[in-house]
């Protein structure tokens, strides 16, 4: 499905959230690196890379490297980044990351947690690779609050986007369905404090976290404690690598 929708992705994600969708990948930016300097990202599901590209714009990274499982969408974030020398794109999978543990300062990760099969066990897999002391940041779609925005948002989503998407997106199957998809499954996903739950027994600590536009967005973020408990299968790992 998203090879499928990854021609026209940032194009369909520009017009049905009016551009708002590059403010909130800033915020996220601005939050991820706060206090950091030459720091060495990660950035799980990176799709097109648009939140990679905007994180290695930052003169406080060094290094951002993007992951993703969909060929397609990695193909076209690589056309994206050009020749520049501080982003590395590979495809990947968020719950089995190919990194070595420990080697990122920041991982982030942008409407990605809500697709994976096991979305706290996504949460271990991107604390793994954070140093101790080292951030992650989590930007999704949740269920809005209650209340007249919330219902008005809850009807776009629902009923306009799923439409909007087929018209302008066009093509047909995998591509239809994705616009249908991402409402039920923001309706399907946790909520913010189910999530905030993971991080914690992930190991993470300082849990914060920022809701947007009738709660429908929100970012959290964590950070990795300095004495996080290793799991055997991790120290197998380290002492293999
Ligand atoms: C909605 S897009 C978000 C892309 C990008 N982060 C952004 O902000 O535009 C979700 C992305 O998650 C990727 N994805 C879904 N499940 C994944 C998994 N298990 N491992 C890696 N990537 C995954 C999809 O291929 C897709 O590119």
């Amino acid at each position: 499905m998203f090879d499928a929708i990854a021609p026209r992705y940032d194009l369909l994600n520009r017009l049905l959230s009016a551009g708002s969708d590059v403010r909130w990948r800033r915020r996220a930016v601005a939050r991820a690196l706060d206090g950091q300097s030459r720091a060495v990202v990660a950035d799980a599901c990176c799709g097109t890379g648009d939140l990679t590209l905007e994180l290695a714009r930052d003169p406080r990274a060094l290094r951002v490297v993007g992951f993703d499982f969909a060929a397609e969408m990695v193909r076209r974030a690589v056309r994206k980044a050009g020749r520049d020398a501080r982003t590395r794109f590979a495809v990947g999978d968020a719950l089995r990351l190919p990194a070595q543990s420990e080697r990122f300062d920041v991982v982030t990760v942008a409407f990605g947690l809500r697709n994976l099969v096991d979305p706290a066990a996504g949460i271990r897999e991107m604390s793994r690779l954070l140093r101790p002391g080292g951030r992650l940041l989590v930007l999704e779609f949740f269920a809005p609050k209650s209340g007249a925005g919330g219902a008005l948002f809850r009807a776009y989503f629902r009923h306009l986007l799923p439409r909007l998407g087929r018209w302008i997106g066009g093509g047909s199957g995998e591509a239809i369905d994705a616009y249908r998809y991402l409402p039920e499954s923001v309706e399907a996903f946790a909520s913010v404090d189910e999530v905030t739950r993971w991080f914690t027994a992930a190991g993470l600590e300082s849990v914060a976290t920022e809701r947007m536009l009738f709660g429908s967005v929100a970012m959290l973020t964590g950070v990795r404690q300095a004495s996080a408990a290793r799991t055997p299968a991790r120290e197998l790992e380290r002492c293999v690598a």
